[in-house]
């Protein structure tokens, strides 16, 4: 999967795409990440990308039409079909499904707002799917646009070994992990679950499940109503 990066700050990804799983996939070439810096397509001879919103108000708007150029440079260079995303408080909020969702689109494009945001014609015109992280405002798209990068990336065939990707079976579920310990069984007083030490299979899969139940249920009743109710829908 190539996944583009579109933002005014290039440099901050080089952390999250050049260690551990990221930097492992694209060696392997599983995921390639392309940055792109929006300044290179302005039309300003100061490389300005940005201007006062109309009808007044505080900040700056990032302008339509370096955004545009920058598409469809893309575009030409062979990612027709690459789905395009555009990170925004104001979109529809980013889980799980969607991130496997998109680990199956051939590409992605992943445009990083700034400031006050995009100019609305970006999104009248390219109509990008609109996406959020959460419920609050970070200061760009840039770190969304890593959380996207990063939870997509995983779910692409082969870049998670056998043992990571149990992990991931077990997230799918729709309940929170269980407990885990490693050695030493003691640790200032703080003792391993019996049942871990037992060599009972069944036992420690039995507790796990008891355990992660009680953790969403206590932690995350939202999740646990959702997946009860797709219980109940299954049987009918
Ligand atoms: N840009 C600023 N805050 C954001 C958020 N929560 N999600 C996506 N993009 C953003």
């Amino acid at each position: 999967m190539i996944i583009d990066v579109v933002t005014l700050f290039p440099s901050m990804f080089s952390g999250v795409a050049g260690e551990s799983i990221l930097k492992r996939a694209q060696e392997q070439g599983q995921v390639k990440i392309n940055l792109i810096n929006l300044r290179d397509y302005s039309r300003d001879k100061h490389k300005k990308v940005d201007a006062p919103p109309y009808g007044g108000g505080p900040g700056m708007v990032i302008m339509a039409e370096p955004v545009f150029d920058a598409v469809e440079d893309l575009r030409k260079k062979g990612r027709e079909d690459s789905f395009l995303v555009l990170l925004t408080p104001g979109g529809v909020r980013f889980d799980q499904t969607l991130a496997q969702e998109l680990s199956k689109q051939k590409g992605l494009i992943l445009l990083c707002g700034h400031y006050e945001g995009f100019d609305e014609r970006v999104s009248q015109g390219l109509s990008p799917l609109e996406v959020s992280i959460g419920d609050y405002v970070l200061t760009g798209g840039e770190i969304p646009a890593m959380v996207l990068l990063d939870s997509v990336s995983r779910l692409v065939p082969g870049v998670l070994g056998s043992k990571e990707s149990l992990l991931e079976e077990s997230f799918t579920s729709g309940a929170l992990e269980y407990p885990q310990y490693t050695r030493p069984q003691e640790v200032r007083g703080l003792k391993v679950p019996e049942v871990l030490v037992s060599g009972d299979h069944e036992k420690v899969a039995e507790w796990r499940e008891e355990k992660s139940k009680e953790r969403t249920e206590e932690r995350r009743p939202d999740l646990a109503a959702k997946k009860k109710s797709k219980k109940q829908f299954r049987q009918l």
